[in-house]
């Protein structure tokens, strides 16, 4: 029996997220959390001729019973960008829906493998973090910020400009999920060496602003929807599969590093001391996070890149625990 709760079901990227975990024949029970339209999103996919239950609930009232007993919870909810704003613009209304989101987690579903996507990431998530911490019931090996999306990216551009098929492309992205703190290691994928430094920073920066490509192009009607619902249902069915099934998957994710204290000191003699959260290569597993795998070689250029995400990222980290700090929980 697994039971995946959708935080923010019925917005842009909860529903395709749902429909593609509605496909999915691992999962038992799909429930659906909004603030409005649930019924309606439940009804509809509900017609799917795959076996899961889909169950609709909408409003406070009804998030316990959403999310109570969940062996997975994916959180899409909150607001969009607009042109022109940051992930860190969206701060001030997304982290107080992802407190809430979270506190009831922490008391309905404590033992729930938590897959954050609602932006800031790189603060959402300690914000995760810090309201299971005040409820006595924080595991770092279960509470993970959704970066799939750069490596989808990173896969699609780069496999265009080597000339390979995307899925063959497998390029790790470290670091957190906004701007220069996506650190796309492409020194270490086969057939990078054909591309010239001009076109390696290129691409990089495609990578790390291309959230920014289709806010753009959506011209004020949001941004990343469909690709990110896509990995999204990829990040929640790896860690189901490694999870439930005995399955051992490797994926990029946003930790705290405490989840694995060998694979935290190894990763820290790369990128320093300060740093708590991290999107690292992980092996997944019954508990969630079974170890952190080293980060490897970085090429001159990537060591430069890490220089510039640090200071941004323990701004954002210290936002989102501050945050829950200065919270009445
Ligand atoms: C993106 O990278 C929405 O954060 C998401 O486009």
């Amino acid at each position: 029996m697994v039971k995946v709760t959708v935080c923010g079901a019925a917005g842009g990227i909860g529903q395709p997220l749902s429909l593609l975990l509605k496909e999915s024949p691992r999962i038992t029970h799909l429930s659906l959390y909004d603030i409005v339209n649930t019924p309606g999103v439940a009804a509809d996919l509900s017609h799917i001729n795959t076996k899961s239950k889909v169950t609709g609930h909408v409003g406070n009232e009804q998030l316990k019973e959403a999310i109570e007993g969940s062996d997975v919870v994916v959180i899409p909810a909150g607001v969009p960008r607009k042109p022109g704003m940051t992930r860190d613009d969206l701060f001030k209304i997304n982290a107080g829906i992802v407190r809430d989101l979270a506190t009831a987690a922490a008391k309905y579903a404590p033992k729930a493998f938590m897959c954050i996507i609602s932006n800031p990431v790189n603060s959402t998530v300690p914000i995760v973090a810090e309201v299971f911490k005040k409820h006595g019931v924080y595991d770092p090996r279960r509470i993970f910020g959704v970066t799939t999306l750069d490596i989808v990216r990173a896969s699609t551009f780069v496999g265009e400009l080597i000339g390979k098929d995307p899925k063959d492309v497998r390029c790790k992205i470290v670091g957190g999920h906004s701007g220069l703190t996506i650190l796309p290691l492409l020194s270490q994928v086969p057939g990078s060496d054909t591309l010239s430094q001009e076109q390696i920073e290129k691409v990089t920066n495609r990578i790390q602003f291309g959230g920014d490509e289709v806010v753009k192009a959506k011209n004020g009607a949001g941004s990343a929807t469909l690709s990110m619902a896509y990995a999204g249902a990829r990040f929640a069915l790896s860690i189901i599969e490694a999870a439930f099934f005995g399955k051992s998957i490797v994926e990029c994710t946003y930790v705290q590093l405490d989840a694995d204290k060998q694979g935290a000191q190894d990763t820290k003699r790369v990128i320093g001391n300060g740093i708590d959260y991290f999107s690292v290569p992980v092996e997944l597993g019954p508990n969630g996070v079974e170890s952190i795998l080293p980060i490897g070689s970085l090429s001159a250029y990537e060591q430069s890149l890490f220089t510039k995400a640090t200071a941004e990222l323990k701004g954002n980290i210290a936002k989102g625990t501050n945050f829950v700090a200065d919270s009445k929980l």
